[in-house]
């Protein structure tokens, strides 16, 4: 009898067996060998079977293992709200009323309905989501999400579909419920934190824009003053030199020897105190114009003659403003090196030399020995960047953002401080110079491998291109 497909005589169904194998006419014997046949195959097929069920019993054994050292309760619903099957415990979320006595042996709440075993609210909630992904509720159903309070614990639920339910056909869904209150606990802390720091961050601004309009208004009140006083005491000590000194000590040749002595003395010791308070004055002075030019550029009050200049010039302009303390640090190096064509900026040019001469002055300031590098060049991204390098001791990395900051000086360098009476506001103006135009400006210490000091970099956008007939791209 032919076949498309070999059979295979021992391995065959029943009925491919007989259709394949029984000749038309079949003797006693032969119907014998054909119910011999059979029977052996269906043997095997028990044997099969067998072997199937017990590895499904392993397989339903290993994930029950798996799920029971999971914290989540998990059971499956129907698109009733009854709960069909109890995967993993759910003693933590699921109550019974005293008068019903679970049946024994099955795990709580096995056959209920979730009303019964949770308050209304969270067992409309839960058995809505399962609604929702059997799809009765939205039309296609998909895994859902709650999360809900109970008994002061929080809980989060995934509800997912359940195909090929063999709950006589009904639509079910498998719910998966975490304790969650820890992590919302967490959240909370860290929702009431960030808030009490955004509250803090606001408290602090208003504080530094006080300090701002106060130390501004004091150092307007300030100003006149200040130059009247520096003025007389320029002038009192210029007279003093001039015209009095001679005098008092001719009168003094006339004393005894060791009056002479003494009020010369005196006199010097007069001139040189009126020397340091014509010295603080003049720190004093520039105090107060640094402090005013701040607060004038902080609220926007600051004039900004802007016009295209060229790095190079404002570099030469502001070495040359520094001459005499270059010319003083007689071991310190002044290297300039400047790409040739860098494109111009747009900007103020006094501002800019401003940048320059405070980065340099800075520079100078900490280098007692070595070499003090400007170095400019064009970015990758096309700004103009201008780099301060210098061989002092360096920036420490937990202060290389903080000095940017009114007042803020680095801990490591009380000495230098205190030698060159620097106030903390140079780079503060600085950065508000630079971010005007748009570019910045940051500190890197040491400057490179192998090497210490400090590195200073701006970076500003190059002035926008001007078409023909005049108008900026
Ligand atoms: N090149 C540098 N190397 C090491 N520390 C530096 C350098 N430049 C600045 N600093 C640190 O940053 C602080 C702030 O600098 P900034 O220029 O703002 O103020 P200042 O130089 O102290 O005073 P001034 O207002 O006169 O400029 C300095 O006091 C110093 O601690
Ligand atoms: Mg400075």
């Amino acid at each position: 009898m032919a076949h498309a497909q070999p059979p295979s005589f021992w391995w065959d169904t029943p009925a491919r067996l007989l259709e394949n194998h029984l000749p038309a006419t079949l003797t006693a014997a032969g119907l014998l060998a054909v119910l011999g046949l059979i029977a052996f195959h269906l043997a095997v097929v028990n044997t099969r079977r067998t072997r199937q069920a017990a590895a499904l019993r392993a397989t339903k054994a290993r994930l029950q293992a798996v799920l029971a050292a999971m914290p989540d309760a998990a059971f499956v619903l129907d698109d009733s709200g009854r709960v069909v099957e109890v995967l993993n415990d759910a003693s933590t979320l699921f109550t019974l009323p005293a008068s019903v006595s679970p049946p024994p042996g099955a795990p709580l709440g096995q056959g209920r309905f979730l009303e019964e075993l949770l308050p209304l609210p969270c067992a409309r909630l839960l058995s809505g989501a399962a609604r929702a992904a059997m799809g009765i509720s939205t039309g296609a159903d998909a895994v859902q999400e709650v999360v809900f309070s109970l008994r002061g614990a929080w809980f989060e639920a995934r509800v997912a579909p359940l195909r090929h339910a063999p709950n006589g056909g009904r639509d079910e869904a498998v719910c998966v419920i975490r304790d969650i209150t820890t992590r919302k606990e967490l959240q909370r802390s860290l929702q009431a934190a960030t808030r009490e720091a955004e509250a803090m961050n606001v408290r602090l601004k208003e504080l530094d824009q006080l300090k701002t309009e106060l130390l501004s208004a004091v150092s307007q009140e300030i100003r006149t003053p200040l130059t009247s006083v520096f003025g007389f005491v320029v002038l009192v000590r210029k007279e003093l030199q001039r015209r009095l000194l001679p005098v008092i000590r001719e009168a003094a040749t006339r004393r005894p020897p060791g009056d002479a002595a003494a009020i010369d003395a005196a006199a010097s010791r007069i001139l040189d105190n009126l020397r340091i308070v014509q010295e603080e004055g003049a720190r004093l002075g520039r105090l107060v114009d640094d402090l005013l030019d701040l607060s004038n550029i902080e609220a926007g009050k600051s004039e900004w003659r802007d016009e295209v200049i060229t790095l190079a010039g404002v570099v030469e302009k502001s070495v040359a403003s520094l001459a005499s303390q270059i010319a003083d640090r007689t071991r310190v190096t002044l290297q300039v090196d400047l790409a040739p064509t860098l494109p111009p900026l747009l900007m103020d040019r006094d501002r800019l030399q401003q940048v320059v001469v405070h980065l340099l002055d800075n520079a100078l300031k900490v280098t007692e020995e070595g070499p003090v590098r400007i170095i400019g060049r064009l970015t990758e991204t096309g700004a103009v960047e201008l780099a301060v390098e210098d061989a002092g001791p360096g920036i420490p990395a937990a202060d290389l953002h903080r000095i940017f900051e009114k007042f803020q000086h680095a801990p490591g360098d009380e000495g230098i401080r205190r030698a060159h009476k620097g106030s903390g506001l140079g780079l503060a103006i600085c950065r508000n110079i630079v971010r005007h135009y748009g570019g910045d400006i940051r500190a890197v210490s040491p400057p490179g491998p192998g090497r210490t000091g400090a590195r200073f970099v701006v970076r500003l956008p190059p002035a926008p291109m001007v078409a023909e007939g005049g108008s900026r791209q």
